[in-house]
């Protein structure tokens, strides 16, 4: 057998050996010996080399080079098809990234909620000052001097006349002076009081006032928004009353009670009544044209009722294992 015939040979035989080409590591190493390795079936044809007739050597080198590159290239590619397969092997089971999520605090939900109620209503939004004179959170509102509201006992003080509003009822007065009536406004808004903290009081707390002034208002359109306003916040079959009550800036007055089934009691949730006619006095509006009646209710208050929570400082701690219920 020449040489050539020799080549062709071993590549039938690579071709038998390597089809299918091994799927195991050992396999492929020893059939990539039995052909590559130093002592292989190439190595071993090219030491044959010298029993060609030298101008025949040129042209079988290059047949053996073509045969040896063919052989690697066989490896070669499957090496690659290896790796791409390893590429390929994703692991659905991993646990994917933890995207930390916010939560909506349950005082924003409140709020949100009580005022889309209103603005459904026709009401609309207004804010005013934290830190006002004492005009706008006391006098206009026809609190005595002798209040005790205006003690430094319940009230923070910045200067003699200028304190942390302990209402949002001051934005009334901002409002009827600034504005001409009707008015139909809701303002939401932070409250501060010197209260010592415990599980139902905290040093501020937020609030929303109500104002509606126009001609012909009655204490039954007063009662009426007010109803509604309840059934849509804690449901059509809750129970309510007004309870008489007194505010310096409302006559009559009233407090709004809600039955808790689940605490067996009556639980205050509002305070309101018609605008006092000294209130208008004092912002120059005449009472004898105009009316209208004022609500305000503690967004802790309803917040802690409608998602049963126990301690309002909760409300003020951040702590995620609170707030990531809501
Ligand atoms: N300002 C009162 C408070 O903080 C709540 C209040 C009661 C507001 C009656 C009103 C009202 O507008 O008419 O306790």
């Amino acid at each position: 057998m020449n040489i050539k015939d020799t080549i062709e040979s071993v590549r039938k035989q690579f071709r038998t050996d390597s089809d299918p080409f091994p799927d195991d590591n050992d396999k492929i190493d020893s059939l990539k010996i039995k052909y590559l390795g130093r002592k292989g079936l190439i190595a071993n044809l090219f030491t044959q080399m010298n029993q060609v007739e030298a101008e025949d050597r040129p042209l079988f080198g290059k047949y053996l080079n073509q045969l040896k590159n063919e052989i690697n290239s066989v490896f070669d590619s499957s090496q690659q098809k290896d790796s791409d397969s390893k590429t390929d092997q994703i692991d659905y089971s991993l646990p994917g990234l933890n995207f930390n999520i916010g939560y909506q605090h349950p005082l924003q939900t409140t709020l949100n909620e009580i005022k889309s109620i209103f603005q459904n209503l026709g009401f609309s939004v207004a804010y005013g000052p934290e830190v006002d004179d004492d005009f706008h959170n006391f006098s206009a509102l026809n609190f005595p001097p002798e209040h005790p509201a205006r003690d430094m006992q319940d009230t923070f003080f910045i200067e003699k006349d200028i304190v942390l509003r302990t209402h949002t009822s001051n934005v009334q007065v901002h409002l009827m002076k600034e504005k001409e009536p009707p008015l139909r406004y809701i303002v939401p808004g932070r409250v501060y009081r010197n209260e010592s903290i415990s599980f139902k009081s905290y040093c501020l707390f937020h609030q929303i006032e109500g104002l509606y002034v126009d001609k012909n208002v009655s204490f039954a359109d007063h009662k009426g928004i007010l109803e509604y306003f309840v059934k849509q916040m804690f449901g059509a079959k809750t129970k309510m009353r007004f309870r008489p009550s007194f505010f310096p800036f409302t006559e009559p007055s009233a407090e709004v009670d809600i039955w808790s089934e689940k605490r067996g009691q009556w639980l205050e949730i509002l305070g309101s009544g018609m605008v006092d006619p000294e209130v208008f006095k004092s912002v120059d509006i005449d009472p004898d044209v105009w009316h209208g009646y004022a609500f305000g209710l503690g967004i802790e208050r309803i917040c802690m009722l409608k998602y049963d929570i126990d301690d309002i400082r909760l409300l003020y701690q951040g702590d995620l294992r609170f707030l990531e219920q809501f």
